[in-house]
């Protein structure tokens, strides 16, 4: 048996390998790779059964104070139309979000000052009230006040990347933060009682599979309510315009499998990028341990001013559209729409342990 069949083996056993042992998996191929995805699609449907959660995502700013070097939406690109959404618009889209089946609303932004906590809080409230919906919100690293204005107003989640666990690529890309500031934020999202989700950029320009390994790693160890990763894609209008995919594509699909195998609890959702990689991806990544599908049902009007990669699929469409193709794709996927809210089942099983 070859090294990384044993790793697998003693991962599925409930160990959990070192990052070079984790490098040794994103390289399998062939049955061991097949494997693999079988024993993380089993503890996906173990621990979350067929259910998929729908989680409608608005994306409700496209001005961003920040210059992050991947993000299509940085401050420094003149090519991007900015816009805002307003709290009329919000809130009619999060009613929408219920009409088509969205257990939860994803109100994501870049970092704005206009929404601040006094405006963000006004919106949560409205749409909790108007809804009833779970809110995630996505808006950039906030102060400790700022987040508990934020949970107070009806705020159910939160979502920020740590993009990376390079320290060096980590300062490099973020002119604007530190690696510190990102994590003290979700320590602070945690003792907030908040459900957390983080993540990071799978081959982002420079990284080598024992990075990938130790991102892995790192989002295992900050026990997550969710983890979101998704293909690093090269933006033309930024300074990593041209930096190549991996040259091997499945490394995409295993780190998700692998997250899914040291994460049984996570929610963890089939993020668009995978569809931006190649047109099933989604599809792909809810075969490999996702449970989690995030229809886009921002207007459309405002979809192509809202592009932090390029290839975003569904761009052309509006949100009743996206609303119905998921059905589609879960239905194909003999799997079923979660109904409810789908919160963390996370700290249920750990109390139960
Ligand atoms: N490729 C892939 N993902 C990206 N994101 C931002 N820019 C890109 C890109 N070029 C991701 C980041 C961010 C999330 C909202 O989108 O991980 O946290
Ligand atoms: Fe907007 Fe990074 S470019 S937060």
């Amino acid at each position: 048996m070859t090294a990384a069949y044993e790793t697998l083996n003693r991962l599925l056993a409930g160990e959990t390998p070192s990052a070079a042992e984790l490098a040794g998996l994103l390289k399998a191929q062939g049955k061991l790779r097949e494997r693999l995805y079988a024993a993380a699609d089993q503890v996906r449907s173990d621990k979350h059964g067929a259910a998929i959660h729908l989680r409608g995502i608005i994306e409700f700013s496209n001005v961003c104070k920040n210059n992050c070097w991947y993000c299509g939406i940085r401050c420094d690109n003149p090519n991007v139309t900015r816009y805002r959404m307003s709290f009329d618009e919000i809130a009619e889209t999060a009613a929408n979000a219920r009409k088509w089946g969205c257990g939860t609303v994803v109100l994501q932004s870049g970092d704005d000052p206009f929404f601040n906590a006094e405006t963000l809080s006004k919106i949560l409230r409205r749409i909790k009230t108007e809804t009833g919906l779970a809110i995630t919100l996505s808006v950039g690293v906030r102060t400790r006040k700022e987040l508990e204005i934020f949970k107070a107003a009806g705020c159910d989640r939160y979502l920020l990347r740590f993009e990376t666990t390079s320290n060096a690529l980590f300062t490099a890309m973020h002119p604007d933060e530190s690696f510190e500031s990102r994590t003290q934020c979700l320590q602070d999202l945690r003792t907030l009682d908040y459900q957390v989700g983080s993540g990071f950029m799978i081959g982002l320009p420079g990284t080598t599979l024992e990075m990938i390994a130790n991102d892995i790693l790192f989002a295992t160890r900050l026990g997550l309510d969710m983890i979101g990763c998704g293909p690093f894609l090269a933006h033309p209008d930024t300074p990593f315009a041209g930096k190549p995919l991996l040259e091997d594509r499945s490394v995409y699909y295993k780190a998700i499998a692998l997250l899914r195998l040291l994460n049984p609890y996570a929610h963890m959702p089939a993020t668009t990028a995978f569809d931006a990689l190649e047109p099933e991806g989604r599809n792909l990544v809810l075969r490999c341990g996702a449970n989690v599908f995030m229809p886009n049902i921002t207007p459309g009007k405002y979809r192509s001013m809202y592009q932090l990669y390029p290839n975003k699929p569904c761009v052309d469409e509006d949100g009743a559209a996206c609303a119905i193709c998921v059905r589609g794709r879960i239905a194909g996927l003999q799997r079923e729409v979660g109904t409810g809210p789908g919160h963390s089942i996370r700290k249920t099983a750990d109390a139960s342990k």
